[in-house]
């Protein structure tokens, strides 16, 4: 069998070990071929891509990033891809591609799989947010960097009498926000699954230092919103990958609190460091298991499906059930949090 590899959309850690896994499976066990295709979906439109053997693979588990670069895919791209989807696979003489990616990259896998090219998906995110799986690899990674990095803020905060908001990644889900918020013990969570009013942080930062604590941490989703009419806070205008760029609610929120507490408040945007570097042991377990059910699904030609983690078993899914919506942080995960506003 010869087997197409792509890794597409946001970077996240555990992506090379993916794309390991699947090239040890599918080599050393069934003696397949395995090509990858270079910045995602373009390298298959472009005609761009490698032969991964063992070597080439070779000490990236623990690497972040993706050793095939990634790009996100314009939707007149996708469209031209699904209509020559069947000579691609000819052309290329590949008999599966597995596809890495995020809500983007399944849909687009699950629209190639209608086209009638043979898929097998993988879910990758550091936002969690794919529905049929209870978990994506990269999100324990990202929980970890917030969460050591609201560790560190409350040392220096508690120096400065300073109120820090810490923004991280969710544009439409919180679960980075509310597990790294949960395991740093912010004292405020802000989701993009409910709107909040300023004025109940300003009520738990006055009550904390009433009671003689000397600093607050606020944990935001860059996709959090305050509710209408408290706040002045637009909203932002589309990208051409049809994603809000959002207005910056870790700077805007901290200038309120400032403004309306009289104490100083700092923002600070975790940004882009929440997905570099090494994954976590977790997320190298996940995204390795991830990469052997891949090669054995594409081997029983179970495609159209994804892999998914249910509970602690690895089951193959319909592309088109995982993305139909998006798993966001439902109310009940929210209750359990206290600081959720
Ligand atoms: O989807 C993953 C993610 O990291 C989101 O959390 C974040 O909003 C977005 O990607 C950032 O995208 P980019 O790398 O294009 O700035």
């Amino acid at each position: 069998m010869r087997i197409g590899v792509l890794t597409a959309g946001g970077d996240c850690p555990g992506l090379n070990a993916v794309i390991r896994s699947v090239v040890h499976r599918a080599v050393t066990n069934y003696g397949d071929e395995v090509i990858g295709f270079e910045d995602g979906y373009a390298g298959l439109l472009e005609g761009h891509y490698r032969g991964l053997d063992l070597d080439a693979v070779s000490g990236i588990l623990a690497r972040g990033g993706t050793i095939l670069g990634s790009s996100r895919l314009q939707r007149d791209r996708l469209r031209e891809a699904c209509e020559n989807a069947q000579d691609m696979a000819r052309e290329f003489g590949i008999d599966v591609l597995i596809p890495i990616g995020g809500e983007g990259t399944l849909t687009a896998a699950r629209m190639l799989s209608d086209a009638g090219l043979p898929v097998v998906g993988v879910p990758k995110t550091i936002d969690n947010d794919i529905s049929s799986t209870d978990r994506t690899f990269g999100f324990d990674t990202a929980v970890g960097v917030a969460t050591e990095a609201m560790d560190r803020l409350k040392t220096t905060a508690e120096s400065h009498q300073r109120v820090m908001v810490v923004e991280v990644m969710g544009r439409h889900a919180g679960w980075i926000a509310l597990e790294s918020g949960m395991a740093a013990g912010a004292h405020g969570i802000c989701l993009p699954e409910r709107a909040f009013d300023p004025a109940d942080l300003v009520k738990m930062v006055e009550e904390r230092f009433a009671r003689g604590k000397k600093f607050a941490v606020v944990c935001v989703a860059e996709g959090a919103h305050p509710a209408e009419g408290t706040m002045d806070y637009g909203h932002g205008a589309i990208d051409q990958f049809g994603h809000e760029r959002f207005q910056g609610i870790g700077t805007a929120l901290a200038y309120e609190l400032e403004r309306r507490l009289g104490k100083e408040a700092k923002p600070v945007i975790l940004g882009h460091i929440q997905r570099g570097g090494t994954p976590t042991a977790y997320d190298r377990v996940l995204a390795t298991r991830f990469g052997w059910h891949a090669v054995e699904a594409a081997h029983r030609s179970d495609f159209g499906r994804m892999t998914a983690l249910r509970g602690t078993d690895v089951v193959m899914v319909p592309l088109a059930e995982a993305t139909t919506e998006l798993k966001t942080v439902p109310k009940d995960r929210m209750d359990e949090a206290e600081s959720v506003f």
